[in-house]
């Protein structure tokens, strides 16, 4: 019998990576769906490293209630280096075998994708993902599960930051998440009407933003404040205060906030409990009809599917509207 002509009657799911919120709502609809179509589901705790060490347990529908509006995840995760050797991937497998478990649904993102590439391949095992990661860096979906929550988390705090920052005539260098990408940084950055935003995407970082202190510092501006993605390319965080400190001297009191972990907890927000309860239901569905090393995503308000190697080797790109737009209006 084909992979494709498998039938489906037990199905892992686990998450991994960065936790990201809005990952219970996607474990819970991955369970639910399970259930619906009578197929029996088994949480993996602890992402590959439970996977491994077989950590893993039956699900009921009644194993996920009330947990649609908690952040984190209830199956925890984990970034498991043992799953990146064959060794590790053929223990994992003895569990699959012992649990009879026909495929598997991982939510997680980049490192979790190739992870369960390598596996499916290997082992001719099904799997689907769904992508879950604060970073919103994930080629073939236009937002990952957790990004809206987490911009949302940092814009909050940055308008508490620009209060003060008001009060005191403060030029503040606030860090954000993202290894990879400025997403974060682009959309909080934009939402918090921040005067520049640094992102690893964009060549021109800390010129532009010396221009921009050059332009405006003749205006009576009662605060600035520069988002700066964690990944920029020109400098980190410091580094940039202290080159901006070196070109104007006095001209501006800075301060460093770095946002760090915050962003990656608390309640997920309305849009991404729908969009992990869709791309769950979507996964279980996916995997019914023999479709699986693939990620669902959401493009355009549709379900689209994407193999686990573009999904890995392409980045998304930067929307060069969103950069223009932030050019025009930090003026
Ligand atoms: O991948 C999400 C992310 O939050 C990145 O933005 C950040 O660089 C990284 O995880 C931090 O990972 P950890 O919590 O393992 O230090």
């Amino acid at each position: 019998m084909s992979s494709k002509e498998r039938q489906i009657k037990r199905i892992g799911v686990l998450t991994s990576g960065g936790d990201a919120p809005g990952m219970n709502a996607g474990i819970r609809a991955v369970v639910r769906a399970s259930v619906y179509y009578h197929i029996t589901p088994f949480g993996i705790r602890h992402g590959y490293d439970g996977f491994i060490n077989n950590d893993i347990c039956e699900m009921h529908a009644g194993s996920v209630k009330h947990i649609i509006h908690q952040g984190g995840t209830i199956l925890k995760s984990a970034r498991s280096n043992e799953f990146k050797t064959d060794e590790g991937m053929k223990k994992a497998w003895e569990n699959v075998k012992e649990h009879q478990l026909d495929a598997l649904v991982v939510i997680g993102g980049d490192g979790t994708f190739k992870g369960a590439m390598e596996f499916g391949n290997m082992f001719d095992f099904p799997i689907v993902g769904i992508p879950g990661t604060i970073d919103n860096d994930i080629f073939g979906t236009d937002f990952t599960v957790g990004f809206d929550t987490a911009v949302n988390t940092v814009v909050e705090a940055v308008d508490k930051i620009r209060d003060t920052a008001t009060s005191h005539n403060r030029l503040f260098f606030v860090e954000v998440m993202g290894r990879d990408a400025g997403f974060i940084a682009m959309y909080s950055g934009i939402g918090a009407g921040a005067e520049e935003i640094l992102i690893p995407e964009k060549d021109r970082g800390v010129e532009q933003l010396f221009e921009s202190l050059e332009r405006t510092s003749q205006r009576k501006k009662s605060s600035r404040l520069v988002i700066v993605a964690e990944g920029d390319k020109n400098a980190n965080v410091y580094d940039i205060e202290e080159k901006v400190r070196e070109r104007f001297g006095d001209r501006y009191e800075t301060k460093v906030t770095i946002l760090g972990h915050v962003q990656r907890g608390g309640r997920p927000s309305c849009t991404d409990r729908v969009l992990a309860s869709r791309l769950g239901v979507t996964a279980i569905e996916a995997l019914r009809k023999g479709r699986h090393g693939v990620m669902a995503g959401v493009r355009n308000r549709k379900v689209e599917f994407t193999d686990f190697e573009q999904a890995t080797k392409r980045n998304p790109e930067m929307d060069r509207e969103l950069m223009r737009v932030a050019n025009i209006i930090s003026i």
